[in-house]
């Protein structure tokens, strides 16, 4: 019997993934009263509720600076969740994820508010019977990152009482360039064993995103042609229409590079361009993707003009509604150099993708949102064609669209119907919102529930965020160095800067 016929065959690449169980836990998230907890956190946990996928018992302790009491906390959560949860809230649910919430104020680094959080957690462990796991969600600007896990460790909450286990997950961004990235790792390490970190990266969670991993390694037809014989070229873009919002404090100092590039587009290039692992387990994936990751060329900072752009989105239309410049946007300074859009030109030094350009191109206030990875292969080496015939032939292309659509697209040459052999390029589609019906669970969801049950497989490893800022800390210099060219701006709502093109030519980005 065939593996497709047997209904218990386990294919080795997933076998042991879904095995971890998940346990009573509290959930403590600090930056309790913040945009991220109140638009992705808190409607996730309520969303992994409604679902059954939650253990017996999850309690949930916000911690942040505002004085708010318990019963404040609750409500605040449950508006929060009404509003941006994807489905509308089970009265029931709710109330029963909601019930014994607790809401922990103070500085992070008082002293006092540990000594509080521990009693919190005695309570839970006391309503329990038993000693809860417990997941600390570090949901904060990144300067309290070590304040935080320093005082966790300092009173004694690192570490869980008889066998139970405590993870800590860490949103972006980890680091802000090479040093401090070390410097936050060692300084985790001094609290947690890496097996208790998990380092967040919302793209690893996205359906579409692991799909790229499906559509690799549980098909025969990709992999044999996924290397420099049969690919010209791969692009990257991750286009947003929408602009900052209300965060220039933390645009201003991060741009483009840092907050797209270094962890989501590096994260889809690691997947897409790393050897196929011996298991989907933690650390054989992530050994992979640090392999591939350190074989990305850095930059030489002196050549980075030509293998970089960046520019700024002025003032123009999106949507037809007249939006401002980033130089006009609130916050941000007359003078900000700060990046809205980038593209990069990357090399992978290594035998798989020797000489195989890889386009990465992000940008705030473009066209439309679209995220997508095209990989282009060579054109056929000879056309046997009449002249006429050939002219509509194009390189094969397999697009891979994240969001939004979520689905694959292979573009075929096909004859057109007719008495005469000519042919122009057809796509072959498959979409998750016709292929499967159900809707897809948001990417928290699937972190948040892993992160509890202690699988590591989506997070970001401590060596990896290394070899992440070790590609972006030379252009990062290379930048920095140059403080008179100016930096171009592109029209919001177009597909960005003229010299974007040239980094491509004569090859020409996918149209927005
Ligand atoms: C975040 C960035 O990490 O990702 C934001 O900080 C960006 O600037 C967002 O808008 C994009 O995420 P998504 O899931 O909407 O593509």
């Amino acid at each position: 019997m065939s593996p497709g016929e047997d209904d218990s065959f386990i294919n080795p690449l997933v076998a042991g993934l879904e095995r971890l169980p998940v346990r009573s836990t509290a959930i403590v998230i600090f930056g309790a009263t913040g945009d991220l907890a109140a638009r992705k956190l808190l409607p996730a946990i309520y969303n992994l509720a409604h679902d059954g996928a939650l253990p017996e018992q999850v309690e949930i302790a916000g911690v942040a600076r505002g004085a708010l009491s318990d019963d404040a906390f609750r409500m605040a959560a449950e508006e929060a969740i009404t509003r941006f949860s994807r489905r509308p809230p089970d009265a029931d649910v709710l109330a029963g994820l909601l019930a014994n919430a607790r809401f922990v104020s103070g500085s992070f680094d008082d002293p006092e508010l540990y000594r509080r959080l521990g009693e919190v957690l005695s309570g839970f462990d006391e309503r329990a019977g038993r000693p809860l796991n417990h997941v600390f969600y570090l949901s904060t600007a990144p300067e309290f990152f070590p304040v935080i896990t320093g005082q966790l460790g300092d009173h004694g909450l690192q570490a869980g009482a008889h066998g139970a286990q405590v993870r800590v997950v860490i949103e972006k961004p980890f680091g802000y360039d090479l040093a401090s990235a070390l410097a936050q790792n060692a300084a985790l390490q001094q609290v947690f064993d890496e097996s208790q970190v998990f380092r967040i990266d919302h793209y690893l969670g996205k359906e579409t995103v692991q799909n790229l991993l499906a559509l690799r390694f549980a098909n025969a037809l990709f992999e044999p042609v996924w290397n420099r014989n049969f690919i010209d070229h791969v692009q990257i873009t991750a286009a947003e229409d929408l602009g900052i919002g209300g965060r220039a404090g933390y645009y201003e100092g991060a741009g483009a590079l840092r907050d797209l590039v270094q962890n989501h587009m590096l994260q889809l290039l690691a997947l897409l361009a790393m050897e196929p692992p011996t298991s989907f387990e933690a650390n054989r994936l992530r050994d992979e993707k640090v392999k591939v990751l350190a074989s990305v060329r850095p930059p030489d900072p002196a050549r980075v003009a030509e293998m970089t752009v960046r520019a700024q989105y002025g003032p123009g239309l999106i949507g037809g509604v007249p939006v401002p410049g980033y130089l006009e946007e609130s916050g941000v300074a007359a003078d900000s150099r700060t990046e809205t859009y980038t593209a990069l030109k990357l090399e992978i030094s290594n035998w798989r993708w020797a000489g195989v350009p890889f386009y990465l191109r992000t940008g705030k206030r473009l066209a439309r949102k679209v995220t997508e990875i095209a990989v282009t292969l060579r054109p056929v080496p000879h056309l046997a064609f009449q002249t006429e015939g050939s002219l509509g032939i194009q390189p094969n292309q397999i697009i891979l669209t994240l969001q939004p659509d979520e689905g694959v697209s292979v573009s075929l040459g096909a004859k057109i119907p007719g008495t005469r052999m000519v042919i122009r390029p057809v796509n072959m589609e498959f979409h998750y919102g016709t292929s499967f019906l159900s809707e897809s669970p948001e990417a928290y969801e699937r972190l948040i529930l892993d992160a509890m049950r202690g699988d590591a497989t989506l997070f970001t490893r401590n060596d990896e965020i290394e070899a992440l800022w070790r590609i972006i800390d030379p252009i990062l210099t290379g930048w920095a160095a140059d403080r008179a060219t100016p930096i171009p701006s592109y029209p919001a709502g177009s597909a960005g800067p003229a010299a974007a093109d040239a980094l491509l030519a004569p090859t020409r980005w996918r149209r927005l």
